[in-house]
């Protein structure tokens, strides 16, 4: 909490709304999560001060402990060389593995149900190859759109893989003209209607774009009715939102961990997948030594028999220097809890969409909190130019094209404050 100068209070907005600065540091003082803000290292803006970093939907911040955490493993390459992989402590080998559990926490997963390896999109493939599974007329997928480009992409390389047509056997199912939001009473029928040829249905847990979250539990059962597997893209749920992946029998998902998850540019992804297909060996996998029993890794003729759970389709050996900061970070939101997190973000998220109410802005996310995660989407006609002279004043947050700026207020490290100043600053550059 930074009071920057000349940031003068603006007294009490109609129908109470908190429009007073005061009032947005007396919430942050009351906040027990506020001290976490400490713990994550502040971007500058233009004039040297902490900048107003609503990015974290692209990128969460360094936690301060990231640093040690990589310089630790660092010094076990520098004095240990290849024994770091069996050094007592946190040997390489199985580096990985006591992550497993507090991601688990994050999702709502059981830790044999988790996986963490590659990239988003690299999991998608992976998860694809093994759970989309073409048979006769039950051939396509459907999706919510707009659907994210790489994710785009994934599919409709698998459906092309299999000599399947994506402008036929790709259903996206978008928002209505007009709206900005995907209908979850449209997924359904939609999903009920191609009962008879869905193989997959693919669904983003909390829309990239918009920040609308989906009924998982809901469109899971739909998809299952249907007759199709169930996998999700919660690259922007994971961290977010509180999930429960194992008891809403989602049968897969991946995710990245550097947005909500503040594991670091390009940081490792994991996957869930339901331990009734985890610990079914006649699911396909694509194999690797690292997917299977670790005691059988150097057997030169043996099968690949994968190990149980979500570790059986780990193909490669942990990235340790990546996994790291990682595992800096998952100790601090197991230190919060998502039950705390998530609670601390609706009130934060709410508390700045109130503030933006008295503003000439069309808000896409959805109203209801229930209905979305921390991001707030707004669109503007001129959103890169707007986006510029936030930019100029200390502000730093995004745009998905052609219209839309992403704002999302962290529950770790934004606060009251940020969110009353960024309202603040929104209206001097739209005024
Ligand atoms: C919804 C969604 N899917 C896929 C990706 C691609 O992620 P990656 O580059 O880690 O594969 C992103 C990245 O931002 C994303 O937001």
């Amino acid at each position: 909490m930074e009071p920057r100068p000349g940031s003068a209070a603006t007294g009490d907005g109609p129908q109470g709304r908190p429009t007073d600065e005061a009032d947005a540091l007396a919430r942050d003082a009351a906040d027990p999560l506020s001290p976490f803000r400490d713990r994550f290292l502040l971007p500058v803006g233009p004039d040297g001060a902490p900048a107003i970093y609503l990015a974290g939907q692209s990128l969460g911040l360094q936690p301060r402990s990231a640093r040690a955490a990589i310089e630790a493993e660092l010094d076990a390459w520098a004095r240990l060389g290849i024994d770091a992989h069996f050094a007592p402590g946190r040997p390489w080998f199985t580096f990985d593995e006591p992550l497993r559990e507090p991601m688990a926490r994050i999702v709502g997963a059981r830790s044999s149900e988790i996986a963490i390896l590659n990239g988003l999109t690299v999991n998608i493939h992976l998860l694809l190859a093994s759970f989309f599974r073409p048979t006769g007329r039950r051939r396509r997928i459907l999706a919510d759109g707009p659907l994210f480009p790489s994710d785009r992409h994934a599919l409709t390389s698998h459906l092309a893989q299999r000599r399947l047509d994506p402008s036929t056997d790709l259903i996206v199912v978008g928002p209505r003209a007009g709206e900005s939001l995907v209908s979850t009473t449209d997924l359904e029928a939609a999903i009920a209607d191609h009962a008879a040829d869905l193989a997959l249905v693919f669904l983003s847990g909390v829309h990239f774009a918009t920040g609308q979250l989906l009924d998982i539990e809901r469109l899971t059962d739909a998809g299952h009715a249907a007759g199709a597997i169930v996998g999700w893209d919660l690259a922007h749920a994971a961290g977010n939102v509180e999930l429960a992946l194992h008891d809403w029998d989602v049968d897969f998902a991946a995710w990245c961990t550097y947005k909500y998850l503040n594991g670091g540019p390009g940081s490792v992804g994991a996957i869930f997948v339901h331990d009734r297909h985890g610990r079914d060996r006649s699911v396909p996998r694509l194999g690797g030594w690292w997917g299977i029993d670790p005691d059988r890794r150097f057997d030169m003729d043996g099968p690949f028999l994968p190990a149980a759970g979500a570790a059986g389709f780990e193909a490669s050996n942990p990235p340790v220097l990546a996994l790291a900061p990682l595992a800096a970070s998952l100790a601090i939101f197991d230190e919060v809890g998502m039950p705390a997190l998530r609670a601390r973000s609706v009130a934060l998220t709410g508390y700045l969409a109130r503030l933006l109410q008295d503003l000439p802005v069309e808000m896409i996310a959805p109203a209801d909190p229930a209905a979305r995660g921390a991001q707030l989407s707004l669109r503007f006609d001129t959103a890169e130019s707007v986006l510029e002279r936030l930019a100029a004043r200390g502000v730093v947050a995004d745009v998905r094209a052609p219209d839309i700026i992403r704002v999302a207020p962290m529950p770790l490290y934004n606060t009251y404050r940020e969110a009353w100043r960024f309202a603040s600053l929104l209206r001097e550059v739209l005024v």
